[in-house]
């Protein structure tokens, strides 16, 4: 019997990395990458429900990406405006709901407005939990929480249901954690959620990333033993 017969829903996490890399090397602007991984985004996501997956938790901007030149980050900001207007429909017929994660009250005027749309009028999806994470740091919720606290006592459980914030009956615990664009870093991202995560690593630029490269990331983890600090599972009889 393989062990984990039955995976279960999939929570995987992806930290979109190589937009810009992409773009440069085909001598366009670095916004141009960004376009395109939208395109990777829409495609990636509805490949999920068919591999596994459940939960699909996105690096889109990191709290550090701020530091970019104006104009990307405006660009970037366009980006996140336009996805919200023109996918919202798309993720409702496909029964996809989606979640903004990070801070809301540094965005520009009018998208945390926008997003508590999104959210709201996609509320009902069931084949796909879309989690994008915006002006979001890893260590900065871990501080949030420890903040809401209050003198409470907490457990693994209860405190990781504070850092992530709401799931709305995704598991908290990332099982997969995707990088594209060729580093083998985590720049922040999900470091509570991913302490038992199987890590993979791909040179695949985002904008060029698809349903094959994310299956396979799927099939190189089911062949991983994940063992939570315990040992093997035993063999069990052929006759099972
Ligand atoms: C990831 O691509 C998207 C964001 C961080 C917004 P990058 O923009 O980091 O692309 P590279 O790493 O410079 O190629
Ligand atoms: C991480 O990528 C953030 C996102 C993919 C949104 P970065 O490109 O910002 O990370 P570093 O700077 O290479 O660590
Ligand atoms: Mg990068």
């Amino acid at each position: 019997m393989q062990s984990e017969a039955v995976p279960g829903p999939l929570h995987a996490a992806i930290i979109m990395d190589g937009n810009g890399r992409w773009a440069t090397q085909r001598g366009l602007p670095r916004l141009a990458g960004h376009h395109r991984g939208v395109e990777s985004i829409r495609r990636t996501a509805e490949a999920c429900p068919d591999l596994g997956i459940g939960t699909l938790t996105l690096y889109a901007f990191s709290a550090d990406n701020w530091q970019r030149p104006a104009e990307e980050v405006g660009g970037l900001m366009r980006l996140l405006r336009s996805y919200l207007r023109n996918e919202t429909q798309r993720l409702a017929r496909t029964g996809t709901r989606l979640s903004v994660v990070g801070r809301r009250d540094r965005l520009p005027d009018g998208i945390p407005e926008a997003i508590a749309a999104a959210e709201a009028a996609t509320a009902a999806g069931t084949r796909l939990h879309l989690r994008i994470c915006v002006d979001y740091s890893a260590r900065d919720a871990i501080i949030a929480a420890a903040q809401r606290l209050q003198g409470e006592d907490p457990t693994r459980e209860s405190f990781g249901k504070l850092v992530a914030g709401p799931m709305h009956g995704s598991p908290v615990d990332v099982d997969l954690l995707i990088r594209t664009g060729g580093e083998r870093r985590l720049s922040d991202f999900m470091l509570w959620e991913a302490a038992y995560a199987e890590l993979h690593f791909t040179e695949r630029m985002w904008p060029e990333f698809g349903p094959e490269d994310l299956a396979e990331a799927v099939a190189e983890f089911g062949r991983r033993e994940r063992r939570f600090g315990g040992l093997k599972a035993p063999a069990v009889s052929a006759a099972a």
